[in-house]
């Protein structure tokens, strides 16, 4: 039976004060060897990862799945050798030139009406690109996906309602702190993932694990400590979003 959407699974780093990056928001390469393996086998386990275009304009990069037992037991799986990368954005403002548009992994772009334009052109023109020859090189978006709410945002639950459609049954979440926020603020989240790295960022303009307005100690949002490990200086805890009916 068709799931009505992914499960979702938000994977984070932070240092022991709670920052997903410095003050300049430079990416988050604080974590160790342990944690980005850590990293590659939640998104080896996913049929897709989401982003928001905060993240993706911080590193100009996609952490691909590298280890090849992990790409052999997704292949032996029936699955592509790597999820599809999916960044969302509404402007879709997004510099064609980062290493990203390089990277051999298949990329969706979600995005509003208006987002939508300049890039569909863009694949329009591609098959032009294929017959001088350029074969190695793949469309800058596989996928373009429109999901607009009447005030022209991202309709996200729309969005996941689709993904669903298309067997993406476990959707990995890379952040940042902002399109966290909204997921949790439209009950969207099932597992997070967060390592606690030995280190502190401080400052009060560096981004946290969820950014937007807040939620009240009451209201809030409540978790289940499903597991954890301590590795070396680094604590990975495994937490479940609590619902109503547990
Ligand atoms: N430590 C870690 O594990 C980790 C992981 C990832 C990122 N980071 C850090 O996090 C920082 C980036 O996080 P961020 O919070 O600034 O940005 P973000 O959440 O990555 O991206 C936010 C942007 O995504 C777009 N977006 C599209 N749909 C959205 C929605 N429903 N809700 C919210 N945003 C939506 C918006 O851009 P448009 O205006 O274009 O629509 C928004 O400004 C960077 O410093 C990065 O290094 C750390």
């Amino acid at each position: 039976m068709l799931q009505h959407r992914p499960h979702t699974t938000v994977v984070l780093a932070m240092s022991a004060d709670g920052k997903i990056a410095d003050f300049r928001r430079s990416p988050a390469r604080f974590g160790s060897r342990v944690d980005k393996a850590h990293l590659e086998k939640q998104i080896a386990a996913s049929d897709a990862v989401l982003f928001g275009a905060g993240t993706l304009s911080a590193y100009g990069t996609t952490l691909t799945v590298s280890d090849p037992t992990l790409v052999q037991l997704r292949v032996q799986g029936g699955k592509p050798p790597q999820p599809a990368h999916i960044v969302t954005t509404h402007s879709a403002n997004l510099n064609p030139e980062i290493n990203f548009f390089k990277q051999p992994v298949r990329r969706w772009l979600l995005t509003t009406t208006a987002g939508a334009v300049s890039w569909k052109e863009r694949l329009q023109t591609f098959p032009s690109t294929l017959r001088t020859g350029a074969k190695e090189c793949p469309p800058e978006f596989e996928q373009i996906l429109v999901f607009e709410t009447p005030t022209r945002e991202i309709d996200i639950p729309a969005a996941l309602k689709h993904l669903a459609t298309l067997h993406i049954t476990r959707l990995a979440i890379l952040g940042g702190g902002k399109l966290v926020a909204s997921l949790l603020e439209l009950d969207l989240i099932d597992e997070l993932w967060l390592t606690v790295c030995p280190l502190i960022l401080g400052g009060n303009t560096a981004p946290t694990p969820v950014e937007g307005k807040g939620f009240l100690s009451d209201l809030a949002p409540k978790l289940q400590l499903l597991e954890v490990h301590a590795v070396e200086q680094e604590v990975f805890l495994h937490y479940r979003l609590q619902r109503p009916a547990d």
